[in-house]
């Protein structure tokens, strides 16, 4: 199995993402480190071992990771998307487990140091850990094997303004350090995920598999209902697990390699991604950006991983 970190936010999707990860025999979770976003640190950090306590994984180690982006302060966060606790409305059991004293990066330095093989780094909140880990631990770095990243947008458009997408406009000079690495990097944003639906049927048959089933089901219950109140649709947007579905089958969505630089700039265009897509890019800084995805096929890789679990 490829040795996977997952560096997260979680964050309703990020969860389901989690629990994805640990349903899949393909990849082998070694860490997972949070960040600030969807909600406060101190938050991403409980819900993530909430979530991994749930799935019976504890001993997942968890570190805690930037309380802020880099340079301005995150402007705001995203508790009305994900309910105040980042988890819609259910309170998840407490984990036995505490998170790693060492701050995430530090961790995440030695698990990519110690690892047999090339690691897969599933960055789906903003991308402040992964910015600080490429300044401090440049050779640490080295050992990512696939950095795949959800954030940004090529053609979409902003979630959170016109332009920008959450992860990209939470930390935007962190995204730029990122995307201007030369690391290995697929690049999942809204072009791909915003077509990627999960409707109630698909989440009735994982609630109906088991109590972690019906658990994800409920914690997702409050997407539900943004959804339909903010946008009129009905489903759920499955942005971070389908980033997990390429970190863990690669190749699953169609990409092409392209030249990514950031507006960092404090105008009305901050936090967008400025994807050249004038033409394939052998820069070797450039990243593999997702533009084409089986929508149908992804949901249906997810809803049977989380079935499996459930039933286990
Ligand atoms: C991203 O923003 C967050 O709210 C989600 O968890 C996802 O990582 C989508 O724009
Ligand atoms: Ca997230």
């Amino acid at each position: 199995a490829t040795p996977l970190v997952i560096d997260t936010d979680p964050g309703i999707d990020d969860a389901l993402a989690i629990l994805l990860a640990l349903a899949s025999p393909e990849v082998d979770l070694r860490l997972v480190t949070t960040v600030h976003g969807n909600v406060e640190l101190a938050q991403t950090t409980d819900n993530a071992l909430r979530v991994l306590h749930l799935a019976g994984r504890s001993d997942v180690p968890v570190a805690a990771g930037a309380r802020d982006s880099l340079v301005y302060r995150q402007p705001e966060r995203a508790g009305h998307v994900h309910g105040e606790t980042g988890l819609g409305g259910v309170r998840l059991a407490a984990s036995p487990a505490a998170p790693d004293p060492r701050p995430a990066v530090v961790s995440l330095a030695e698990v990519l140091l110690a690892a047999e093989a090339p690691v897969t780094v599933a960055a789906i909140g903003p991308w402040t850990n992964v910015a600080l880990l490429l300044a401090t631990y440049p050779e640490a770095a080295e050992r990512i094997g696939r950095l795949v990243l959800m954030g940004g947008s090529a053609a979409r458009g902003g979630n959170v303004t016109a332009a920008a997408e959450f992860n990209v406009w939470a930390d935007p000079e962190a995204a730029q350090r990122v995307l201007g690495s030369g690391v290995p990097t697929v690049l999942v944003g809204l072009d791909v995920t915003l077509p990627t639906v999960l409707d109630d049927d698909g989440i009735a048959r994982f609630a109906a598999a088991g109590p972690v089933g019906a658990t994800a089901a409920a914690i997702l219950q409050q997407y539900v209902d943004h959804a339909r109140t903010s946008y009129g649709t009905s489903g759920v947007v499955l942005h971070d697990a389908l980033a997990l579905t390429e970190a863990i089958v690669p190749g699953t969505l169609g990409t092409v390699r392209r030249d990514v630089v950031v507006d960092t700039t404090l105008g009305a265009g901050r936090g967008q991604t400025l994807v050249d897509r004038r033409a394939v890019s052998d820069s070797p800084t450039a990243v593999e950006v997702a533009e084409t995805v089986d929508s149908a096929a992804a949901v249906e890789f997810l809803v049977g991983r989380i079935e499996a679990l459930a039933r286990s």
